[in-house]
């Protein structure tokens, strides 16, 4: 480990409370009590074929059983349930209907302006069959990459359940990316045709997403999309192009509701989607079938055990992978409600989410730390205005959450009666990896706990071995599991090298680097402490410094740039960039609105800076590294600590302090 990851894992958290599931919780979840976890994780460790080769045959649909749980014989280009063939949407809708519950509601969709919509399974078969119909209308077949930049809409899921319908993988791109970040994914994939919408509402506003789409598209500079389905939602004036656009409302209710599901390998591709990495472009991460279903399916009936007649909330965005595994497929394939929110809380309305708790009655919620610490800081007093009492389980999910967040979100939301489940995984693993079992795993506040069942994590230090208890060290996993990314979309070298290879020093090896740091504490409990490569976070948002870097180089007046992560109460981190102009550029007011505005468009106004420094120069080692250690510690205002003896120009650093 290099002396910019150490410093970034020494902290060690303080925090000894443990929280025991209480009778009324033992006895309401399937999985009770640390032995039976222990139990089911040492038969998945002891055999893990036939651990993983029962799960599949008994949660999910096959037209063709497999012949091999697991191939590993080319690492890390894992083959599970290679033989076998199933269909994605087929395990979340056709079998619901087929076993009598077609009137079971799947979606609660509430729209920005307050519509409701529920859609029953049978409903959603139906319009997932029509839109896989028009989606063959238009071209698209078994291979074909679609790509989705929508808002909040049941049409989102829709389009995802009709691509897998017909074994066309889906990337979907977060509205909130600019259209040039769109670009650049719909070129990389070589999508197409994109769904899209009119726009959508956000917060407060309208995002024209069609205009994004368009300008994405200008100039046949993306010369594989040749259609665009766009859904109307906020019936603004937009530009039609006939050749290429079609409304999706004069498109899909004219389709045939009968369309068969194609019949998938199980490697074969469920979708591709973008995430930042250290170095480079985002990547794209790539998900296959049966793998990919099995573990979204099993987490979430593992974890959050919903009940027949419950509801079930997860607040992420579909265009996020927790939106792809705990929206859509996870819940879907169990065959549960789940409620799709097309808002956020914000000023002008700020008890949002415990309104939609109190209305629908939601018993399990699932939520990011940036959120519980924004309504932490609000106060109280807006959620002790509604009735919660429908709660049952609290999650998280995307970033560490701070014991203090815990605690409230344990006591002023759950009122005392929810367990919490801090949930540790990331795009690249599909579904959850390490978190409490609620009926079975004793909770510490701020701690993911325990890994899964059938998932070997540890923590290690550069050469490969596990470190000692309350040690802090690199993140991995040892072993492949279902839910594992397969590849970078047109890159496997990539995949190899950063994840599977990256820290073995045995040749031959393969590990997968998470690329988090933690500690294990003396009962053996996961301690995530954050990204120890150039991957910020910020309200949940993952984001490369090297892409808000090479946005900001990409401006005429910009020469160098160097962008660092600052600790943020509410936000987990906050972007601030450090900048030295070209020489004949002068710094000034204008240029740093002008730059923040640069980085919105060049990725999306999620990278917008918070703050920008011009300098002169950057501080640098002699071999003209950048050190970003320093940066990060004088971005928060700290003393710079440590050995400054390799930097080339020690006037740099009381230049940038100011
Ligand atoms: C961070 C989101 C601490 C971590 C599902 C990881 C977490 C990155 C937690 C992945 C957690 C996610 N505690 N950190 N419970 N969950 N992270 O790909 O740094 O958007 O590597 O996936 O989020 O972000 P991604």
């Amino acid at each position: 480990m290099n002396s910019e990851q150490s410093a970034k894992i020494e902290t060690v958290l303080q925090e000894e409370r443990v929280f025991e599931p209480s009778e009324s919780v033992l006895n309401r979840y399937s999985i009770k009590g640390f032995e039976k976890y222990k139990q089911m994780f040492d038969f998945a460790k002891s055999d893990p074929d036939k651990f993983w080769g029962e799960a599949a045959l008994r949660e999910l649909h096959w037209f063709k059983p497999f012949h091999s749980v697991l191939d590993w014989s080319d690492p890390p280009f894992a083959k599970w349930f290679d033989g076998g063939k199933t269909n994605v949407s087929y395990n979340c809708l056709d079998r619901h209907v087929k076993e009598g519950r077609g009137s079971k509601i799947a979606i609660i969709w509430e729209g920005e302006p307050g519509e409701i919509r529920r859609i029953s399974y049978e409903e959603l078969f139906v319009e997932v069959c029509r839109t896989a119909n028009a989606l063959k209308k238009l071209g698209i077949s078994k291979g074909d990459l679609v790509a989705l930049y929508m808002p909040m809409v049941p049409e989102a899921a829709i389009a995802m359940l009709a691509c897998a319908r017909i074994g066309a993988p889906h990337s979907v791109v977060f509205g909130g990316f600019s259209s040039e970040a769109l670009r650049d994914r719909l070129n990389d994939g070589q999508a197409k045709a994109v769904i899209t919408a009119d726009g959508g509402f956000r917060k407060d506003k309208i995002i024209a997403l069609k205009e994004a789409v368009d300008r994405a598209l200008a100039n046949e500079s993306c010369p594989s999309v040749k259609s665009v389905l766009v859904v109307r939602r906020t019936n603004q004036n937009i530009s039609f192009y006939p050749d290429r656009d079609i409304w999706w409302h004069e498109l899909i209710p004219s389709q045939s509701a009968n369309c068969p599901p194609e019949e998938m390998e199980s490697e074969d591709r469920l979708f591709v989607l973008y995430t930042s990495g250290s170095t480079g472009k985002p990547k794209g991460v790539v998900h296959t079938t049966a793998g990919y279903n099995l573990w979204a399916h099993l987490t979430f009936k593992w974890i959050f055990d919903v009940g027949e007649e419950e509801i079930y909330w997860c607040t992420a965005d579909v265009g996020w992978i927790t939106g792809h595994s705990y929206i859509v497929y996870g819940p879907l394939s169990n065959g549960v409600t789940t409620v799709m929110y097309e808002g956020v809380p914000r000023p002008s309305n700020p008890g949002a989410f415990w309104d939609l708790i109190q209305r629908h009655k939601i018993n399990i919620f699932y939520t990011a730390p940036t959120a519980i610490r924004a309504f932490m800081k609000a106060g109280r007093s807006i959620p002790d205005m509604y009735d919660l009492s429908s709660l049952r389980l609290l999650g998280t999910v995307g970033e560490p959450i701070n014991p203090e967040a815990w605690i409230w979100y344990k006591e002023v939301i759950g009122h005392d009666n929810c367990p919490i489940v801090d949930t540790w995984w990331q795009t690249e693993t599909g579904g959850i990896m390490i978190s409490p079992l609620p009926g079975a795993t004793p909770t510490k506040p701020g701690s993911a706990t325990l890994p899964l069942p059938g998932i070997e994590a540890d923590v290690i230090n550069s050469d490969g071995q596990s470190v000692e208890a309350n040690q802090g060290g690199y993140l991995v996993i040892k072993r492949p599991w279902p839910g594992m990314m397969r590849t970078v979309h047109g890159n496997p070298q990539r995949f190899r090298e950063n994840y599977w290879e990256y820290l073995s020093p045995i040749k031959g090896e393969h590990v997968y680097f998470a690329g988090d740091g933690a500690r294990r504490d003396n009962d053996g409990y996961f301690w995530i402490m954050g990204r120890v490569d150039d991957v910020i976070n910020v309200s949940g948002h993952r984001l490369g410094t090297m892409e808000i870097e090479s946005a900001l180089v990409s401006h005429k007046a910009v020469a160098e740039a160097a962008v660092v992560g600052r600790p943020d109460e509410i936000k987990g981190e906050s972007i601030v960039a450090f900048v030295s102009l070209d020489s004949d550029k002068e710094a000034s007011k204008g240029l740093l609105e002008e730059l923040k505005a640069h980085v919105s468009n060049e990725i999306g106004s999620i990278a917008r800076p918070q703050e920008i420094r011009f300098t002169n120069a950057l501080p640098k080692t002699r071999s003209g590294k950048i050190m970003r250690r320093l940066l990060r510690s004088l971005a928060a205002g700290e003393e710079v600590k440590g050995d400054t003896s390799t930097l080339e120009d020690k006037n740099v650093l009381d230049q940038l302090r100011t």
